[in-house]
């Protein structure tokens, strides 16, 4: 028996002019889910900054961003494990828009790796960028956030809900990030400001899915609402809980995957992958 369709998609729920006025600080808003963020978040009045290290990559995805909404973006080139250099652009943010208002921590790395050959040197890399990264961008944005009252969004993910295979890391380090939130939003909330997570679940078109997915798996057969999800699934999550409709939430974390993470589903031979790793060499594009 065929599945029904999915569910219809709803693009223009909220006023254009939701976030006018507003500045939004993107880490990771270069390229992915973040870039989507960004642009939806533009499209609803705001300006923005996005923050990564490929230099010319930013520029380039700035000028596409201005383009497409009419707004401004400026790109500033720095590394979210170095707190100085996320200091500084903060401060290139405050002297062209004079403010921020929202931020999107969503830096990140990932691969696949087993812990028995995970070295110490990558487990920490991805603590840094995602965890780490997360807390320096907290840190250098607090006070303009105080300011205006602000709000965070931190994009973690849903795979340490349970034991993922090969994703140690990561999933230690969206742990924390979904930890580090909750403090946030207790410690910051008298003094107005909001904490909330975004968990996406599998998002079609992005560079991770489509280097983790094995060959012939269908990653929606894993999804109870029937279809992977886009950037623009979780960029409405973002503008739903940057806007004044989620005054009263803070500390959540929101998983947006379609109902993906209620299942139990490993994308490997299990546990013959994990036994003989040899034998799912060839199933995925990244190497195990
Ligand atoms: N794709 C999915 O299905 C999925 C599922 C669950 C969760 N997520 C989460 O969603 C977020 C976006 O994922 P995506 O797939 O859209 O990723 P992506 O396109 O690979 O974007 C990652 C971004 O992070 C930036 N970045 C990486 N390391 C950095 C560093 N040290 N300093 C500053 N910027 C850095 C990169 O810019 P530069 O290269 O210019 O530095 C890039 O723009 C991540 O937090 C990811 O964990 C994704």
């Amino acid at each position: 028996m065929s599945s029904p369709p999915p569910i219809p998609k709803s693009h223009e729920v909220f006023s254009s002019t939701l976030f006018a006025g507003k500045v939004l600080f993107c880490t990771g808003g270069r390229s992915g889910i973040c870039y989507k963020i960004t642009e939806t978040m533009m499209r609803h009045g705001a300006d923005s900054v996005i923050i990564g290290r490929d230099a010319k990559g930013l520029e380039d995805s700035a000028r596409r961003l201005e383009e497409s909404t009419g707004r401004k973006c400026l790109a500033v080139s720095a590394d979210v494990r170095d707190v100085k250099q996320l200091q500084d652009a903060v401060e290139k943010c405050k002297e062209r828009f004079g403010r921020i208002d929202h931020v999107v921590c969503g830096a990140a790395g990932n691969f696949l790796a087993p812990i028995s050959s995970l070295s110490a040197n990558a487990f920490k890399t991805v603590i840094d960028i995602d965890l780490l990264g997360t807390y320096n961008t907290i840190k250098a944005t607090l006070p303009l956030i105080r300011s205006s009252r602000g709000s965070y969004i931190h994009i973690s993910a849903t795979l340490h809900y349970r034991g993922l295979p090969y994703q140690a890391h990561v999933s230690a380090a969206k742990a924390g990030v979904d930890a580090l939130s909750g403090v946030v939003a207790v410690e910051e909330g008298p003094r107005g400001v909001r904490s909330n997570v975004i968990a996406p679940g599998p998002i079609g078109g992005t560079v991770g899915m489509d280097r983790l997915t094995p060959k012939g798996h269908k990653p929606e057969n894993d999804v109870p609402l029937g279809r992977m999800g886009d950037g623009e699934d979780i960029a409405n999550a973002a503008l739903f809980l940057f806007s004044p409709a989620a005054s009263w939430i803070t500390g959540t974390v929101l998983p947006v995957d379609g109902g993906e993470n209620h299942m139990r589903s490993f994308v490997l031979p299990y546990p013959q992958s994990l036994l003989d790793p040899e034998s799912a060499k060839g199933l995925i594009k990244a190497r195990l």
